[in-house]
């Protein structure tokens, strides 16, 4: 009997899956079965957009983190597929950080072109995955959300591309079930204009607070504190950010420190990250792990040591994104398919911990990117992924952490060149701090084309731009665009 696998979720390292397998068929090889799982109506994964928090229409956890006027938060040209440029599928040379719908459609893009999507189940939610050792086989449960039926089918291969940014972590605070204002995590923040005009508290110093906080500012917030619990962000931040050491409690609406200082605000959100969560899974082949660069138990980053015929892609904190997924599920494919063997359990262990340790061993930000990078290349170099500029990528991360150094509110005007193609891209036609609609029609538009409201918006020097308080943002919420795709 042929071989069936089963891909759990259709976001970009399930769709880089399906990419793998098809890439091989089209070389000729012949390849099993592939069903992929998905709950939601589209692929994308995380990058749909979606008004809903809590449960969706069905009662399944909603899985979107991402919100609205959501822009990339590290230049496009670090995580190009290295099979399918950005030119190739917008047709030109595009800006180097683009919006959440622009990014979406280069993603589902490389997948519609290739016809896969008649492969992807959708509306379909994995409920329960078991291994049989009789049979060496796995049980996947879905339940059918439209039919509201539950479905059984088995598979010799289970891929794990659910992600895992989408259950929140969500410590408590004493005082914060009495706090008259708005309480939620960043898994459920959806628009910035929310809380214009407002006085923010953020918990967390890592990327969703320091978004979030930027983007509630750029909106008309009136002032973000952000609250620290290792270290601070430490950018030049303009005059309406702060930031504070650890929340301690609130009283009313006062937020009080680790340093003995208060403030009162308005809505808390808690930036404070996400956990790695398969409900699905039975213990024995939960993956259990904090955020990190290499998650203990995974051979390569990728199979699951103590049954290598679970495979889990993406399950790693990210500066490369996409090409990393790729470079995965490439080397998963060619084990599935028999062309790459793995080694004995105890060559997998020492391998797996090699790595880990050599994480562990990392003492800044440009080791942690020397270190995905070095785990990124080990991965290409044992498929026929298309080899791209990792390396090169590697300097590019460092230069953007260096430009965030420069000016947070501006980085993401800077322009960067396509190790794919080698064009540099063009700067993009209006500063992001003035670019209110994230469509992808108006990232797009040419220059020539600039819509007056913008183009009236004149560009301050962005680090130094003091708090206007609500009359700015009363101006921004009437700027607000009207609907974003997705
Ligand atoms: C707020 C935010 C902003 C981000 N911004 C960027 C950025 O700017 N650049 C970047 O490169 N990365 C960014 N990321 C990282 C982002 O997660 C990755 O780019 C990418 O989406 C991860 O792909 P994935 O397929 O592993 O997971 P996801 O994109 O999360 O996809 C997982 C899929 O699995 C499905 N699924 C989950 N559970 C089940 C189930 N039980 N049954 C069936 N289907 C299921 C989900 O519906 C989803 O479609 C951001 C993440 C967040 C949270
Ligand atoms: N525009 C964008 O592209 C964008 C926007 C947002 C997020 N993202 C992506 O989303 C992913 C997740 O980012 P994230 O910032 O949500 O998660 P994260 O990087 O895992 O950071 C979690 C933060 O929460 C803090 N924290 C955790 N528990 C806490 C507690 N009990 N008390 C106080 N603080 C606590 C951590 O502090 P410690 O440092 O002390 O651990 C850390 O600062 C990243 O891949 C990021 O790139 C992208």
């Amino acid at each position: 009997m042929s071989q069936r696998i089963a891909i759990l979720g259709a976001g970009p390292s399930g769709l880089a899956q399906l990419r793998a397998f098809d890439a091989a068929r089209r070389a000729g090889v012949d390849v099993p079965e592939v069903v992929c799982f998905e709950k939601q109506s589209d692929l994308g994964g995380m990058w749909n957009y979606t008004w809903r928090t809590g449960l969706d229409q069905h009662g399944e956890p909603v899985h979107a983190s991402m919100y609205r006027y959501l822009w990339s938060n590290g230049p496009k040209e670090c995580l190009e597929f290295a099979d399918y440029s950005f030119e190739e599928h917008f047709g030109r040379p595009i800006a180097s950080y683009p919006p959440r719908p622009v990014l979406r459609d280069y993603i589902m893009g490389r997948i519609e072109r290739s016809g896969l999507r008649d492969q992807i189940r959708f509306n379909t939610a994995v409920h329960s995955v078991e291994y049989s050792e009789e049979t060496g086989r796995f049980t996947v449960t879905v339940r059918e959300l439209v039919e509201d039926r539950m479905v059984s089918e088995e598979f010799d291969w289970v891929v794990v591309a659910t992600g895992h940014f989408s259950t929140p972590n969500a410590p408590n605070f004493e005082g914060l079930s009495q706090f008259p204002g708005r309480v939620l995590h960043a898994h459920d923040f959806r628009d910035a204009c929310e809380f214009a005009g407002k006085d923010l508290l953020l918990i967390g110093s890592s990327y969703s607070a320091e978004d979030i906080g930027t983007q509630c500012y750029k909106y008309g917030a009136k002032s973000v504190t952000f609250s620290y619990r290792s270290a601070p962000m430490g950018y030049d931040w303009p005059e309406a950010f702060s930031e504070k050491p650890l929340l301690l409690r609130v009283e009313g609406n006062t937020a009080h420190f680790a340093d003995g200082s208060s403030r009162d605000v308005d809505a808390i959100i808690l930036c404070t990250g996400y956990q790695h969560h398969f409900p699905f899974l039975p213990d024995e082949l939960t993956l259990r792990t904090s955020n990190r660069l290499y998650p203990q138990g995974l051979y390569k980053g990728v199979f699951w040591i103590d049954n290598p015929k679970l495979v889990y892609l993406g399950m790693q904190d990210q500066y490369y994104t996409f090409n990393m997924f790729d470079a995965q599920a490439w080397l998963a494919r060619d084990v599935i398919i028999g062309r790459t063997a793995l080694p004995a359990r105890e060559e997998m262990l020492a391998d797996s911990e090699a790595w880990f340790a050599r994480e562990n061993a990392t003492t800044s930000a440009d080791e942690d990117i020397d270190f995905q990078a070095a785990y990124v290349r080990d991965l290409v170099d044992r498929s026929d992924y298309p080899d791209f500029a990792i390396e090169e990528m590697a300097a590019m991360f460092k230069e953007w952490m260096h430009d965030k150094e420069l000016g947070i509110l501006d980085y993401r005007n800077k322009s960067y060149r396509s190790t794919i193609t080698g064009t540099q891209a063009p700067p993009h036609h209006t500063p992001w701090m003035e670019a209110m609609d994230d469509s992808l029609e108006a990232f797009l538009r040419v220059p020539e084309a600039k819509c007056p409201e913008t183009a009236a918006v004149k560009a301050p020097a962005q680090a130094s731009r003091p708090a206007e308080g609500p009359a700015r943002a009363a101006a921004k919420a009437e700027r607000r665009p009207e609907a974003v795709a997705g």
